[in-house]
């Protein structure tokens, strides 16, 4: 535990993820269910976008785990059906490898269309080599930015980046890897995350303002992430989202941590003719951006 939320590092760094699955299934983990048709309009709109660079934009879904946002973003499956799949009794019998080629067959057949190239950060190598192996990831780094600077891999990488997506992260990371990512990005980059209301995000908005980006988030609309673990973490969410500000009646109080959906774009795209409506004209009220 740090913090006051329950930790899971037992589960981030298998070989596959059925462990995750599996012990997040009675907590009700469900933000990136949320996520998916957020991720899906704002990866479209960010493709449609002429940024004049070399092939579509790259996705970069931060602390990627086993490729859930990217498996959601870009095949035809839900993240109920992956709950079903990773819990099944197929799946509980094969080795890692097995579940891997089953996967990479799954995938390929429900791949969509608009798919667009998703490269995955994640401190949890064996989580990243899956999501690969089962086909979800097309680049994976494990450069921790927290504590290094991105390492030549990731350096390349970057520069083909243009839509940076998070979901689960938002206690992991701070804006050291954000400053990290978007010094080494070379093409305009928009963000889209999904943070615990238990956790500032200002000071990453902060470092996105600071790279040219506007930040605009509804604070009164939240997303569920999951079930507390117990009493404890409950009463520390409690106390931590009435210490930043906001209200916790009828979310954290009823059992369940929530969020807050931000999302970033370059001033000079911003209103877009492109995204009429994905942003305010100015912050709703309470939100907390721009430095
Ligand atoms: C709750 S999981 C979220 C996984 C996935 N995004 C989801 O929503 O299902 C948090 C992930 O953050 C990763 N993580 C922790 N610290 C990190 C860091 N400094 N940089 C990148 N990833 C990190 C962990 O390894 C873990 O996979």
């Amino acid at each position: 535990m740090a913090d006051g939320k329950s930790r899971f590092d037992d589960i981030y760094a298998r070989p596959d993820p059925r462990a995750y699955f599996t012990r997040l299934a009675p907590l009700e983990y469900e933000i990136p269910h949320h996520a998916q048709p957020v991720f899906r309009r704002t990866a479209a709109e960010r493709a449609a976008y002429d940024d004049g660079g070399p092939g579509p934009p790259v996705v970069l879904d931060l602390c990627c785990s086993y490729g859930i946002n990217a498996a959601l973003l870009n095949h035809d499956v839900t993240l109920a059906e992956l709950y079903q799949r990773y819990t099944s009794e197929p799946a509980r019998t094969m080795t890692s490898a097995e579940l891997a080629a089953w996967d990479k067959h799954f995938y390929a057949e429900r791949r969509r269309p608009d798919a667009l190239p998703v490269y995955g950060l994640d401190v949890a190598a064996p989580a990243v080599r899956y999501a690969q192996a089962a086909g979800l990831l097309d680049a994976a780094f494990t450069d921790n930015l927290e504590q290094t600077p991105p390492g030549p891999g990731l350096s390349r990488a970057l520069r083909d980046v243009g839509l940076i997506t998070l979901t689960g992260g938002g206690s992991y990371i701070t804006e050291r890897t954000f400053t990290a990512l978007l010094d080494g990005a070379r093409r305009p980059v928009w963000v889209c995350a999904f943070v615990l209301r238990t956790v500032s995000y200002e000071p990453v908005v902060r470092t996105l303002t600071a790279h040219g980006l506007r930040t605009t988030a509804d604070t009164s609309r939240t997303y569920p992430q999951r079930r507390f673990t117990d009493a404890r973490e409950q009463r520390f969410a409690v106390e931590a989202v009435r210490a930043l500000g906001a209200d916790p009646t009828a979310r954290e109080e009823a059992g369940r941590f929530h969020t807050v959906l931000y999302r970033s774009r370059p001033l000079r795209v911003f209103p877009s003719p492109a995204c009429p409506l994905a942003f305010p004209q100015s912050p709703p009220e309470g939100v907390a951006w721009d430095a």
